[in-house]
């Protein structure tokens, strides 16, 4: 192999990456492998001071961890300044923080509906649409990756979650929107829908009973979640040069749960 030739592909080194809802689970390991791609990365937690940080500079890399609630406008401009007073740019977002109950639509409150829709869609429109005002004001060619999931294309059984499902089937559409919106600015909005991927959202038994483990067993064509580890791959090749003919694509990572 040609020295350098995959590093040339698919290096992060010198770009900044904001990772949203990146203290824990999918958002913690996508922080800990775009890291050790050699991006700089800014998270956007709900508590701050996240095992996220301690992680990454553990292996020597550079995170800034920024208070900032998805669904508040003014937190987010104002975490996004932040990141441009750390590092003076910011060159790709991944849009992560997501929440989910199981509840038929007669047990979920009207509040319930609207807090998933409100972090899981308005919240990555926040974050896409002041990221990307930056971007175009400091002529960054920026790249911005949205977290659906397959649940923006089937609707999963045996739990009902209405508002999860509708939620990502809009986070998919907006991101094709947002594609062709900003395809003059040079950036590039893509989606990733994962199947069930082994994180405090699908595993802890505070939030999934052990009978719902069991029955989402059978249905998995490869007999397993997948471990977020297996979503990062994607996630670095559209972060990086050699994508720069992908937008407003979703990329399905459902170890084949949709096709059958
Ligand atoms: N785990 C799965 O099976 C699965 C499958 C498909 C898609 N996804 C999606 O992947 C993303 C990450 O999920 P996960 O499994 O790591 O879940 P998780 O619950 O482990 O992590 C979600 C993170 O989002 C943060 N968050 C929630 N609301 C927020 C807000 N208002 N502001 C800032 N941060 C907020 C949480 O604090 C948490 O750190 C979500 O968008 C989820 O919908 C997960």
């Amino acid at each position: 192999m040609q020295e350098g030739f995959l590093e040339k592909m698919f290096s992060l080194k010198g770009k900044v990456v904001l990772v949203t809802g990146g203290g824990r689970g999918i958002g913690q390991v996508i922080c800990l492998q775009l890291s050790r791609a050699g991006a700089d990365l800014a998270i956007f937690s709900r508590s701050g001071a996240s095992q996220t940080k301690q992680l990454v500079e553990s292996e020597n890399g550079n995170i800034l961890d920024i208070r900032v609630d998805v669904t508040d406008e003014d937190q987010v401009k104002k975490g996004i300044d932040q990141i441009f007073k750390k590092y003076g740019h910011l060159d790709v977002v991944i849009n992560n923080a997501g929440v989910c109950y199981h509840k038929t639509a007669f047990e979920a409150s009207l509040d319930e509906w609207r807090q998933v829709i409100d972090v899981n869609l308005t919240g990555e429109y926040i974050v896409c649409k002041e990221a990307a005002r930056q971007m175009i004001k400091n002529h960054i060619s920026g790249n911005i990756i949205n977290i659906a999931s397959m649940s923006g294309h089937i609707v999963n059984i045996p739990q009902m979650q209405a508002a999860y499902n509708a939620s990502k089937a809009g986070v998919i559409q907006m991101t094709r929107s947002l594609a062709i919106e900003w395809i003059d600015n040079n950036i590039r909005v893509n989606s990733i829908s994962p199947g069930y991927v082994s994180t405090p959202m699908s595993i802890d038994p505070a939030f999934v009973p052990q009978e719902l483990l069991d029955a989402w067993k059978p249905l998995f064509p490869m007999h397993r979640m997948a471990k977020p580890e297996e979503l990062c791959g994607a996630i670095i090749w559209l972060c990086s040069e050699s994508a720069g003919y992908v937008t407003g694509a979703d990329i399905l990572i459902d170890g084949a749960y949709t096709v059958v």
